[in-house]
């Protein structure tokens, strides 16, 4: 069972994503307020046994949209400027609506926004993690977010939550992925209990019916395939009700990934 201490404290990466906690596929941001409460309610359940978290949510309706439209993960021209101001207002709305529901569940909470801790240069990905670890230190809960951060070469780039556990290897043990549907499916819709690399194939092509700039399913697998290179236990789960973040937690649902040996 899930039963940490503080003796043997391990930090979990958790994000909760967009096709859960909004309505991914609605012409207006859209928040699923059911979903959203009962799983701020249990991360508080979960952090008072003593498990350290760094929480992040997805953007859903409140952000992929706007990038789409602005064409943010092509990078910056001269005219969509005003887009990045639009998608980091929606998604400080979405955080603000965490924030809110962690407040009255008394759990103290923290938003970084990954935009003015990470920016993109040509060796990729240059985050400046101190007040995430300083956060943690004094048993604050750090929430992130998928984010429009800089780049040298091309203005802006997309950060996806699924990208940040990669930017916190020596922070972080385990990773677990929440999104709509139960786990990883194959062709025929049943959910993987394990994906290793050579899965990938059986998996790629399910296309969701939602905008997703950062790649969908088929990229958050990529990315947690390279988290278990990294030697980080990682998991891809359902989350829709109460219940659903311990289930995961305890390895009762989901899809593990795994490396091919
Ligand atoms: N093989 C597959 N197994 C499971 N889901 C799949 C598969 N292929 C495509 N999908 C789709 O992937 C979606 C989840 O990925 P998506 O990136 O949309 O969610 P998310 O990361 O939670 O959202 P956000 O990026 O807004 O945080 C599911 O809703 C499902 O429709
Ligand atoms: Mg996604």
């Amino acid at each position: 069972m899930f039963t940490s201490t503080m003796a043997t404290r391990k930090t979990i990466y958790v994000k909760i994503g967009g096709s859960t906690i909004t309505e991914k596929g609605a012409k207006q941001p859209k928040p699923r307020m059911d979903r959203i409460r009962s799983f701020c309610s249990e991360v508080k359940q979960v952090v008072s046994s003593g498990t350290q978290l760094i929480l992040a949510h997805g953007g859903g309706s409140y952000a992929h949209p706007f990038a789409a439209r602005h064409s943010l993960d092509a990078g910056l021209t001269l005219k969509n400027r005003i887009g990045v101001t639009e998608t980091r207002y929606w998604l400080t709305e979405l955080s603000q609506i965490f924030l809110r529901e962690f407040l009255r569940a008394s759990l103290p909470v923290v938003v970084f926004h990954p935009s003015s801790l990470v920016y993109k240069s040509s060796s990729g990905w240059t985050p400046f993690l101190t007040p995430i670890k300083l956060a943690l230190e004094n048993e604050i809960t750090p929430l992130l977010m998928g984010d429009v951060v800089f780049a040298e070469d091309t203005g802006v780039a997309i950060l996806s939550a699924d990208d940040m556990p990669l930017l916190l290897l020596d922070v972080v043990d385990e990773v677990l992925f929440l999104v709509d549907v139960p786990g990883v499916m194959d062709k025929r819709g049943r959910v993987l209990r394990v994906v290793r690399k050579k899965d990938l194939v059986d998996i790629g092509k399910t296309s969701a019916s939602t905008i997703d700039v950062t790649g969908g399913m088929e990229e958050k697998v990529k990315k947690a395939l390279l988290l278990a290179e990294k030697g980080k236990k990682v998991r891809i789960a359902g989350y829709k009700e109460k219940g659903d973040l311990l289930k995961a937690l305890n390895g009762l649902s989901g899809t593990e990934i795994i490396l091919d040996y």
